[in-house]
């Protein structure tokens, strides 16, 4: 379908869950899209001209901010750059898995920031701002735990994120207790749980390649278990 200027139209079908609703709906906009056209600049005119009420989540509109995570079409993506052209004339959008959904498309990340805790996360790079500081390559979208099939089934699973922040600290600790962050990570619901979907590595839009580090981390327990026993062994066999 086009409008006077040329657009073309896209039926957007979004989440809508609100605090005391007895339960989720779908509501169905149309929305003008032209070849720039992201979910988010079509999600933020419904709300402008259609819906006030919609709920969303967003702040630097460029890939940078991790803060407009949702899944489009089944898929984690950050709604600032993820163009409707192309994505066909229906198009699903939901909120991120995995987490409690606070209102419509926004969840709440407490789970996920709680999950990155124990690091300490002294891997944030210095700043004068230091309220805005961060983990390195990771925006802390979430989308890796959205998308992590373990998650779903194990809400003690440290998760895609934690664990390739795990990884940079074993890699390089900047004063980091490499004890603490073995013991935290060689666990049932550490590294050993991961089902090496690569699903977290797929969706990270900011090339973490968690699996990837998840993969690295899983060799270097190994490679530790091993030397401590060959310690054991060597003291054992002494006269
Ligand atoms: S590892 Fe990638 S997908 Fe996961 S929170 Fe960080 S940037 Fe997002
Ligand atoms: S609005 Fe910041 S990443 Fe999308």
């Amino acid at each position: 379908m086009s409008d006077r200027r040329g657009l073309g139209t896209v039926l957007l079908r979004v989440f809508r869950y609100r605090n005391g609703d007895g339960a989720p709906r779908y509501d169905e906009f149309r929305v003008p899209v032209g070849p720039r056209t992201t979910v988010l600049d079509a999600l933020l005119g419904v709300r402008r001209r259609q819906d006030p009420t919609l709920t969303l989540r967003h702040s630097c509109l460029h890939a940078s901010c991790g803060t407009c995570g949702m899944r489009v079409n089944g898929q984690e993506v950050l709604a600032c750059v993820t163009r409707l052209d192309g994505l066909g004339d229906r198009v699903v959008v939901e909120p991120l898995a995995g987490a409690p959904v606070v209102g419509d498309l926004v969840v709440d990340m407490e789970g996920f920031y709680g999950r990155l805790e124990p690091s300490g996360r002294p891997l944030l790079r210095a700043s004068e701002l230091a309220d805005l500081e961060r983990f390195e390559d990771c925006i802390e979208c979430g989308l890796c735990l959205s998308a992590c099939p373990v998650v779903a089934t194990d809400p003690h699973y440290l998760g895609p994120a934690a664990l390739a922040a795990a990884g940079r600290l074993l890699e390089e600790p900047r004063g980091a207790d490499r004890e603490a962050v073995l013991g935290w990570v060689d666990d049932a619901h550490g590294a050993w749980r991961c089902h090496a979907a690569f699903e977290c590595s797929e969706v990270c839009p900011a090339g973490v390649d968690p699996a990837g580090a998840i993969m690295r981390l899983r060799r270097r327990l190994l490679r530790d278990r091993l030397s401590r026993l060959a310690g054991l062994h060597d003291r054992e066999a002494r006269p």
